[in-house]
């Protein structure tokens, strides 16, 4: 569903009457997640302004090869290793014949020749210009050097002919264009993902917390994303940016973040990396409290329990796949293997956060995964980001076969 979602784009515009699709191709394209980056041939120039292109794609185009502001920001070498894909679209016979021989005459077919990324080609052209035998044998020649053909497809033209020769329309360009992307792991799956702590109020200004920074469920939320999910993270006071395409509700206590989960239901997954406090005092005084002298001796806070948030998700009758964290100073697997069963879960994610280098507040984590055979599978200490995404296609794959 999200294929191209964060895919970097390079879109080459050759000149000719279907450039005015290319417009319509840009917004396809960043509809679906992509960052496009716009390059011009000269006589693309003729048909469609880069200022139109600039606009939609939200980037300055590249036109010249040497061109010294360019160079200064993002030059042709720079360009061809930034892209996932190079799309061109509207490709005339005239570029066709030009990338077949491999000259490198202007800023497009340069960057073809240095790019690694997949080259796509959308040709357009007169009928007659795309049955010429040396058009063909191009086509064939680029089609063997790896390059896709996208079309041309059969119809009248802009010229008054009828046949092969019109490129595709933007829709479907942009459709093959994720195809050549592979699909995300957790295509079109809701992911309900809990982070953060809680903060569990005495006062109108004092509050229980602990340690959480929210980081590692933010990773595990941008690389769920990434992996093609609907992301719900519904998270505790936190100091973090939203990573990009995931829905973010914020609350303050245990309470609010079982409501906001509760109100996000139904979902396929379930990640409760959340730091939920166990405790929240039973009253809550409606105002500062005050040193109070004839207490010199100390003063008792009685708590009563929060809920189980986990528990009480992974509960419920539509209870999605659930994955719980254990993050513990000792008995690690012991005490993680008790949760996952008492709380009814599928996987239990255990880290050791007597170790200072990992866990809470740290960049790095190390972890064992927990499945309900009791088989625990380690993952090695990396940053949160790498073990997010592992242990994001770890759980697609166990999803996949519940
Ligand atoms: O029982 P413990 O707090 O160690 O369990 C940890 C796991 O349970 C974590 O996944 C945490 O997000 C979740 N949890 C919860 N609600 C609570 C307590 C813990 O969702 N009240």
């Amino acid at each position: 569903m999200q294929r191209l979602f964060r895919k970097r784009i390079v879109l080459g515009v050759g000149g000719g009457i279907a450039a005015y699709k290319s417009a319509e191709l840009v917004r396809r394209l960043r509809d679906q997640g992509a960052e496009v980056r716009v390059v011009m041939t000269r006589a693309g120039c003729e048909f469609i302004t880069p200022l139109t292109l600039q606009a939609l794609s939200g980037h300055p185009v590249g036109l010249d090869l040497l061109d010294p502001a360019a160079e200064a920001a993002m030059g042709h070498i720079e360009l061809a290793r930034w892209a996932d894909l190079v799309l061109i679209a509207p490709a005339t016979a005239d570029l066709m014949a030009r990338l077949a021989q491999g000259v490198a005459n202007d800023l497009l077919t340069t960057l073809v020749l240095a790019t690694d990324a997949p080259v796509a080609l959308a040709p357009a052209m007169n009928q007659a210009m795309w049955r010429d035998p040396a058009t063909q044998a191009n086509a064939q020649l680029l089609e063997q050097r790896g390059m896709r053909l996208f079309g041309p497809g059969v119809g009248s033209q802009a010229c008054g002919d009828t046949g092969a020769g019109r490129m595709l329309e933007a829709e479907e360009l942009a459709q093959r264009a994720a195809d050549c992307f592979q699909a995300g792991l957790l295509d079109g799956v809701r992911v309900l993902i809990t982070a953060g702590p809680t903060r569990e109020a005495i006062d109108p200004v004092r509050y229980i917390t602990n340690h959480s920074s929210g980081k590692m469920g933010f990773a595990l939320a941008e690389a769920a994303a990434e992996a093609g999910a609907q992301v719900t993270l519904v998270c505790g006071p936190v100091h973090l940016p939203t990573p990009q395409r995931v829905q973010r509700i914020d609350v303050s206590s245990a309470r609010d973040m079982l409501a906001a989960c509760e109100a996000a239901m139904p979902c396929e997954l379930l990640i409760a990396a959340a730091a939920v406090a166990d405790y929240r005092p039973q009253v809550v005084a409606s105002h500062k409290l005050k040193k109070d002298p004839t207490r010199e001796d100390g003063l008792l806070l009685q708590l009563v329990r929060n809920p189980d948030i986990l528990a009480t998700l992974a509960g419920r009758s539509d209870r999605p796949f659930s994955v719980g964290f254990a993050a513990e100073t000792e008995n690690l697997l012991d005490y993680a293997s008790r949760k996952l069963r008492d709380k009814n879960l599928d996987l239990i994610v255990a880290n050791d956060v007597a170790n200072p280098n990992i866990g809470f507040n740290s960049e790095d984590n190390a972890i064992t995964v927990i499945d309900r055979q009791l088989q625990p599978t380690a993952f090695a200490q990396t940053s949160k980001g790498k073990i997010a995404r592992q242990l994001i296609a770890f759980i697609a794959d166990r999803l996949q076969r519940a």
